[in-house]
C-alpha cells in the first residue's frame, strides 16, 4: 500500500515525503509544480527510486487522481497541496477558494471512490481566526478572518460531512485536520529546506538579510498588546511538523475524525525571531519599524496538549535558535533556493 502526497514538491510536503521514505513507505507525490519544486522531487525520487513516484498534475483533476490512486493502491493521503499566504488570499479570494476548497472537493471524491482510509488534511491556525484565548485549544471557535483561513476551514467541515457518510454506509474513511502554526527550519541531511517566491515569512526574509539578498528587515507593527509590541507566534520546526502527522496517519481508524493542533506551545515575538536569527548566524542586522500587515493577529501560539496526551507527541525542538540554525544551514548552502541546487 502507498500513501500520497499532495504538495509534495514544495516545502512541508517534500519532508512529509523525505520521513515516509526513510520510513520504508511507497509514496506517490502528486504536485502540479505551481509552486513546488522539480529539483526538490528529483532529490526525494533519488533517495528511492523503485518507491517514489512522480505524478504531475492537479489534485482538482478528479479522474485522473482517481486513476493513480488505484494503480499505486494508495490507502493513505496527506494533502499539503494548497496556497498559503493571508496576504494573497484576501487580494485574490477566488484563487484560494478555487484551489484550497473547489479542488479539493475532487480529490476527496476521488479518494472515497478509491477506498482511501486515511486522509491527512494540513489545516492552519487561522481557521481560528483572532483568538479569544492563548493559548489556543481545538476547542477555540474557529471564525477565520481571511480567505485563507475559511477554505481551510470549509475543507475540515467536508471531511467532517464525507466521514459521517462513510460511515454510515460501512466504509473506512477517517481523517485528521492537523492546523498548524508557523513552520520553520529544515531537513537535518540538507537536502530539502524552505523555497518561497516571493517569500514573506519572517524567519527566511531575516535569514535572506543577512545573505545580503535584502538591506534591511522591516517589523510589522510595534504596537500590539503583547510584552514588546510585536506579533507572537509559535514557531514548530518542520521535522516535528511531519513527525506529527506520520504518527497521526499511523494511529487512525475508520470513523476516526481527529483534530489537533501542532505548535510548540511557546509563543515568540518578532523582535525574538530577529535576536535568535543575529545570534545564530553572528550578525547584526538593520531593523526598521514598519506599520502593521493586514490581517496578522497579535498572537498565535498553540496549546498543544490534546495531542501530547492522545497520541504522546510533542515537538522535539523547543529552542528556536535551533530552528533558526537548520534553516540558517539551508539558505548558506542554497542561497538561490533550488535554484542551481544538486
Ligand atoms: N513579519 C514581519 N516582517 C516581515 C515578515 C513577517 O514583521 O518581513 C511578521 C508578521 O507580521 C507576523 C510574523 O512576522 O507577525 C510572522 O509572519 P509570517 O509571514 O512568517 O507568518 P504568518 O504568521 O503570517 O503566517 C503563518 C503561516 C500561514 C498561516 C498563518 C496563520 O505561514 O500559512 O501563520 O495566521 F496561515
Amino acid at each position: 500500500m502507498a500513501v500520497m502526497v499532495t504538495g509534495g514538491a514544495g516545502y512541508i510536503g517534500s519532508h512529509a515525503v523525505k520521513r515516509l521514505l526513510a520510513d520504508g513507505q511507497e509514496v506517490v507525490v502528486l504536485d502540479n509544480l505551481s509552486r513546488g519544486h522539480k529539483a526538490a522531487v528529483d532529490k526525494l525520487v533519488a533517495l528511492a527510486p523503485d518507491r517514489c513516484h512522480f505524478v504531475r498534475g492537479d489534485v482538482g483533476n478528479r479522474d485522473a487522481v482517481l486513476a493513480t490512486l488505484r494503480k499505486h493502491s494508495v490507502d493513505s493521503v496527506m494533502h499539503f497541496a494548497a496556497f498559503a499566504l493571508v496576504g494573497e488570499s484576501v487580494d485574490e479570494p477566488v484563487l484560494y477558494h478555487r484551489n484550497n476548497m473547489s479542488e479539493v472537493v475532487e480529490l476527496v471524491d476521488a479518494c472515497l471512490q478509491a477506498d482511501v482510509q486515511r486522509f491527512v488534511f494540513s489545516s492552519t491556525c487561522a481557521t481560528y481566526g483572532e483568538p479569544k484565548v492563548v493559548p489556543i485549544s481545538e476547542d477555540e471557535p474557529q471564525k477565520p478572518i481571511n480567505p485563507y483561513g475559511v477554505s481551510k476551514l470549509h475543507v475540515e467541515h467536508l471531511l467532517d460531512d464525507v466521514t459521517t457518510a462513510s460511515q454510515r454506509a460501512g466504509k473506512a474513511f477517517s481523517f485528521a485536520a492537523l492546523r498548524y502554526f508557523n513552520v520553520a527550519g529544515a531537513d537535518a541531511d540538507g537536502i530539502l529546506g524552505e523555497d518561497h517566491d516571493p517569500e514573506t515569512h519572517l524567519i527566511p526574509v531575516v535569514l535572506q538579510c543577512c545573505l545580503g539578498q535584502r538591506e534591511h528587515v522591516t517589523i510589522f507593527g510595534t504596537d500590539y498588546a503583547t510584552p514588546d509590541g510585536t506579533c507572537v507566534r509559535d514557531y514548530i520546526h518542520v521535522e516535528d511538523l511531519v513527525d506529527a502527522h506520520v504518527k497521526v496517519m499511523r494511529c487512525l481508524v475508520p470513523g476516526d475524525r481527529r483534530k489537533y493542533n501542532l505548535g510548540t506551545g511557546e509563543g515568540l515575538s518578532v523582535r525574538q525571531i530577529i535576536d535568535s536569527v543575529q545570534r545564530v548566524t553572528g550578525q547584526k542586522l538593520k531593523v526598521l519599524e514598519g506599520q502593521r500587515r493586514e490581517g496578522d493577529p497579535a498572537q498565535l501560539f498553540a496549546n498543544p496538549a490534546r495531542i501530547r496526551d492522545e497520541l504522546g507527541w510533542s515537538a522535539s525542538i523547543t529552542d528556536v535558535d535551533q530552528s533558526v540554525a537548520s534553516a540558517w544551514a539551508w539558505f548558506q548552502k542554497h542561497p538561490r533556493g533550488y535554484v542551481g541546487s544538486k
